[in-house]
């Protein structure tokens, strides 16, 4: 089977938007171990272009911090490392929704694994919604970064939930047609986002390269990152 994002690149090569500014002014000065962030509350993992669509999109945008722990991190690493380390990261295709990165997908998963992932389903798809069967694993090198796209409405429904592993980052949101219209989202390591509807369908979606990896002004590190990512099928 073509992995997923194979079918995305292809269906939605979305153009590049301008970058919007980031807000700036709270300075956030070093904080836990191995995420160079202080806590951040949930609903200060969001901003955006205006308050107003902010809270328009709060029911369609949602970050949890430590939606998992370290050891089940480490965990999900333990089950996908093996087969990741045998490929290569990809950087040169010019044409890519994705530089920097390899892939895989997984059906069947180890008992704390497969925990993890039935608490992200039930937080992010009704009980009666159909899911995409493999769960898509995305493995972004430091230098890796996720151009602006929106995912394929033919193989993917309405709603993306994606654990972050390794590394915070950000994610970018801006309107298709009104890129003065925007959202960035800190995804802080180990937090669960939830793409819904709108969101989902009339933004497109990015992961920051690390030079431009800010929040509220100040520097996020991109590290290696990798994503696990539910999806359910279209209706
Ligand atoms: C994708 C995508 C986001 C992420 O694979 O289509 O947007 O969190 N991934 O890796
Ligand atoms: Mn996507």
């Amino acid at each position: 089977m073509k992995l997923l994002l194979t079918v995305v690149k292809r269906i939605h090569k979305a153009p590049l938007c301008n970058a919007p500014r980031c807000l700036s002014s709270v300075a956030r000065s070093s904080g836990p171990a191995n995420s160079g962030l202080l806590p951040f509350r949930d609903e200060e993992l969001i901003v955006g272009s205006s308050p107003e669509l902010v809270k328009r999109l709060s029911s369609q945008v949602e970050v949890r911090t430590e939606f998992i722990s370290e050891e089940e991190e480490g965990a999900l690493m333990r089950e996908l490392e093996p087969g990741l380390r045998k490929k290569r990261y990809e950087f040169d295709h010019w044409d890519d929704a994705i530089h920097g990165y390899r892939e895989t997908e997984r059906v069947t998963w180890g008992a704390a694994c497969e925990g993890v992932l039935s608490r992200v389903r039930s937080v992010a798809f009704a009980e009666d919604s159909p899911l995409l069967g493999p769960v898509h694993i995305l493995d972004l090198d430091k230098a890796g970064y996720i151009k602006p796209h929106i995912d394929s409405v033919k193989f993917c429904g309405s709603t993306i939930a994606g654990l972050s592993l390794l590394s915070d980052s950000i994610m970018r949101l801006v309107k298709e047609g009104a890129t003065n219209e925007w959202l960035d989202l800190l995804l802080p390591r180990r937090s669960l986002y939830i793409l819904r509807d709108q969101a989902r369908y009339d933004f497109t979606h990015e992961i920051l390269k690390d030079e431009e990896s800010l929040f509220h002004g100040q520097k996020v590190p991109r590290q290696r990152r990798i994503s696990v990512i539910c999806r359910n099928l279209p209706a």
